[in-house]
């Protein structure tokens, strides 16, 4: 099996990437950063500025909102959206699913903007009537949703609990850095006040963009509000300036990293939407039943499992074993289990440009590897599982 990975003689840097994000980036994305740098303010990068944003929408679905992508990653739209929308006298509940609803919390302690954490075991989703119970209990200035947490790889039901906190009242801030490009979302349908996202995981483009919709609501609060926001860079109202009329200047931008993610929503838009959720779904699904052929057990609880990242169990203290054989013998990339899950569990990412073939090679080398501490594994078990679902 060594072979597999020098049959197609990849270049080392094609390997099967698939950590939960960044992921494979398409060579159509990759090809427009190696034109000539244009100038921040030039009529060509404005345009293209002005269709990123145009796509933008489209990509949340949202004829409402009002989209920001600002230079950054998936941390900055977390980080601008606190301070822009919160004041020192707002409480956050932090809605638990895992580290990176966690993050908002940390980033509230950073500004002295008081929080409560509602915590969900990890692996298992965030149920409404919780946190309806909650809302009726205790009230909050802003509600914060994680819809795919990547370290617990759970996928939270984000139309019910935003309606919740739309019918208590409060803002509906939701990180989507896992979901958006890859796991259904419209913005106007789901009401909530702000939905970020990164350019770097299902939209299937490079790191460097954080983006970010607006519900016109959340644009009134922010003009509205009587602080001061307390930054400079991550200042939303400094951008709405730049998102209404890009000639001008707030900060110079990454403008490769602006062309790549153009370039990666029309080839979003070309694939079509729906489409692309269907088709991670299904994806999804071939890892699913792949992964529970070998007999491993999932992290994220049933019916709760995201269609961009599996996190799954293997045997104690073999995840980085396994992870580096992957690596070498398979040219295969994926993480390991997060934090006390480290070495028993391994977290793969299939988002974007994730398909049959690198699904293929990712379950095959899996069970090459397993096959050989438990002889129960048979050769061609995966290929049997997933045999339906990816013809
Ligand atoms: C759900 C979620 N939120 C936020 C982030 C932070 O994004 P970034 O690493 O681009 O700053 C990540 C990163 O993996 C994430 O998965």
């Amino acid at each position: 099996m060594n072979n597999v990975s020098k049959e197609d003689n990849r270049d080392p840097y094609d390997s099967f990437l698939m950590v939960p994000g960044p992921t494979v980036v398409d060579s159509r994305v990759r090809n427009v950063m190696s034109n000539n740098q244009m100038g921040h303010l030039s009529e060509e990068f404005t345009d293209d500025f002005n269709k990123l944003l145009v796509l933008s929408k489209k990509l949340f679905g949202t004829d409402t909102g009002s989209p920001f992508v600002i230079t950054g990653s998936g941390t900055i739209a977390m980080e601008a959206t606190v301070l822009s929308l919160l004041e020192q006298n707002n409480t956050g509940l932090i809605v638990d699913t895992g580290y990176f609803a966690q993050r908002f919390g940390q980033m509230l302690d950073c500004y002295s903007i008081d929080s409560n954490t509602l915590s969900f075991n990890f692996g298992s989703h965030a149920d409404p009537d919780i946190l309806q119970t909650e809302l009726k209990k205790n009230k909050y200035d802003a509600v914060f949703i994680t819809h795919v947490d990547t370290s617990s790889t759970v996928m939270n039901n984000i139309y019910e609990l935003v309606k919740v906190v739309k019918d208590n009242n409060s803002l509906a801030i939701v990180d989507s850095v896992c979901g958006v490009g890859g796991c259904e979302l419209n913005f106007d349908r789901l009401g909530a006040d702000v939905v970020l996202t990164t350019s770097q995981k299902a939209i299937g483009s490079v790191p460097g963009a954080g983006l970010m919709m607006l519900s016109q609501n959340a644009i009134e609060l922010l003009e509205n509000r009587k602080s001061t926001i307390p930054s400079y860079y991550l200042n939303l109202k400094k951008w709405k300036v730049h998102m209404d009329n890009p000639k001008t200047y707030i900060a110079t931008p990454a403008i490769q990293v602006m062309v790549a993610l153009k370039t990666a929503l029309e080839m979003i838009m070309e694939e079509g939407l729906e489409n692309r959720w269907n088709r991670h779904k299904n994806v999804a699904n071939a890892i699913h039943a792949g992964v529970e052929s070998l007999g491993l057990d999932f992290v994220a609880e049933e019916n709760y499992r995201a269609y961009t990242v599996t996190g799954f169990h293997v045997p104690s203290g073999k995840s980085i074993h396994i992870q580096s054989e992957l690596k070498s013998r398979f040219n295969v990339e994926v993480a390991s289990g997060f934090g006390e899950m480290k070495n028993n569990a391994l977290r793969v990412g299939h988002m974007a440009n994730i398909g049959p073939n690198e699904v293929g090679r990712f379950l095959t080398g899996l069970e090459t590897i397993l096959s050989e501490y438990d002889d129960r594994i048979k050769k061609g078990t995966v290929t049997d599982a997933i045999s339906q679902i990816l013809k």
